[in-house]
Parts: C-alpha cells; structure tokens; sequence
C-alpha cells in the first residue's frame, strides 16, 4: 500500500511528536526532513556540497537538535540547490511501500502534494518559543526571538516557503494537550485509509 502523510508547520508546533504518533499507530515508516536540513547545516563547507553528499552518519549527529542547528538548517534551506539535492531522497520515502510519514515545511506543498492525508500543525510563536525553552533551556526572550527569526526566514524565502498545503487540514496545538493533537491526527488518518 502506497499512502503518504504530510505533516507541515513552523518550528515546535508539535510537528515531530504527531508524525511519530501516527507512524507508530499505523506501522508507517517516518521521516523528519528537518534532520536532513539540520544535518547539511551543521556539517559546514559549502552547503551544496554537504547536501549533495549527506551521509548516514550525518545524521546520526548528536548536535542536530539545538538552536544553532536550527538556524544553520533555515539558513542553509533558503537555497534552491540544497533543497534541489534532497528532493528524491525524500519523493521516495513518502511513496515506499507500506506509508509514510514524512514532517516538514514542504511536504504537502513540494514533496508529496498527492499525499493523502496533509496536515497543517502550527501553534502561536510564544507557546512554541515557551516549549522549545521547557527543552532546551536558554533565555526564553531569545529563544521566542529565534522561533520569530526563523518562522521569518521559513515563510518568506522564494524556493518552497512554508504554508498550508491545498486541501490541508489545519491543527492548532496552541490550547491542545500533545493527547489529544495526536487523536486528531490519527482520527484524520484512519478516515481516510
Ligand atoms: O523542523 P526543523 O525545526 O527540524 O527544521 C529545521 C529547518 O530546516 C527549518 O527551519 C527549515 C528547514 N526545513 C525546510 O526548509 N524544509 C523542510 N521540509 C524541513 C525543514
């Protein structure tokens, strides 16, 4: 069976923890393209180059959830070749056999707009702010400054800016506990397969 999940939205709106609830429950297979952008991020050099020969052990680096790495991925995500490099990789992944979860900025809009079920999960920028600092730590000022930062960068750039995909379904996690984001979630799937 051929069925793809698109789950978009800005940074800790609770893309992650819904798309592993799903795969989880359905057996699907998951993929977190921000770790794909984080990793080209931090890996240094010439991010074209880094994108183009991305390694497993890539992304296997401990450091990919950080801010730093966060900004590192939105900066190096502005660049059409970058995302030029990881578009295959990631058009294949949502249509293996057996369904996919894929979570991003792009997925419903570049990657996989047949997807059959595409969600849009987004929550207010200071409710994302005030999470990301419940795990990271840090000064919340400027970790809600970052989240605005990148939420910028993410939304406005030319090559596949972030916004709800056509015939998406809209999540807003802002006064959802994570329970019941991912019910919902999961009742939107299980409708449609
Ligand atoms: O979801 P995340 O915070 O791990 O993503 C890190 C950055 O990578 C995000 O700010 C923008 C970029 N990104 C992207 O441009 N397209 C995607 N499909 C996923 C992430």
């Amino acid at each position: 069976m051929i069925f793809t999940v698109a789950i978009d939205g800005p940074a800790a709106a609770g893309k992650g923890t819904i798309s592993r609830a799903v795969a989880d429950r359905f057996g699907f297979a998951h993929l977190d393209t921000g770790a794909l952008y984080r990793a080209v991020g931090v890996k240094g050099g010439d991010p074209v180059v880094a994108a183009q020969t991305l390694t497993p052990e890539d992304l296997a680096r401990e450091d990919l959830r950080t801010l730093e790495a966060g900004q590192a991925a939105s900066r190096a995500a502005v660049i059409p070749q970058v995302r030029a490099a990881l578009l295959e990789f990631q058009r294949r992944f949502a249509r293996r056999e057996g369904g996919a979860v894929l979570d991003g900025r792009d997925i419903g809009t570049v990657i996989c707009p047949e997807a059959e079920v595409k969600l849009y999960v987004t929550a207010s920028p200071e409710i994302r702010a005030h999470r990301r600092w419940l795990e990271l730590g840090g000064d919340e000022a400027e970790v809600l400054a970052q989240v605005k930062d990148r939420d910028a960068r993410d939304m406005g750039r030319a090559d596949a800016p972030l916004r709800p995909a056509e015939g998406a379904v809209e999540i807003d996690t802002s006064t959802m506990t994570i329970d019941e984001a991912v019910a919902r979630a999961i009742a939107l799937v299980e409708a449609r397969l």
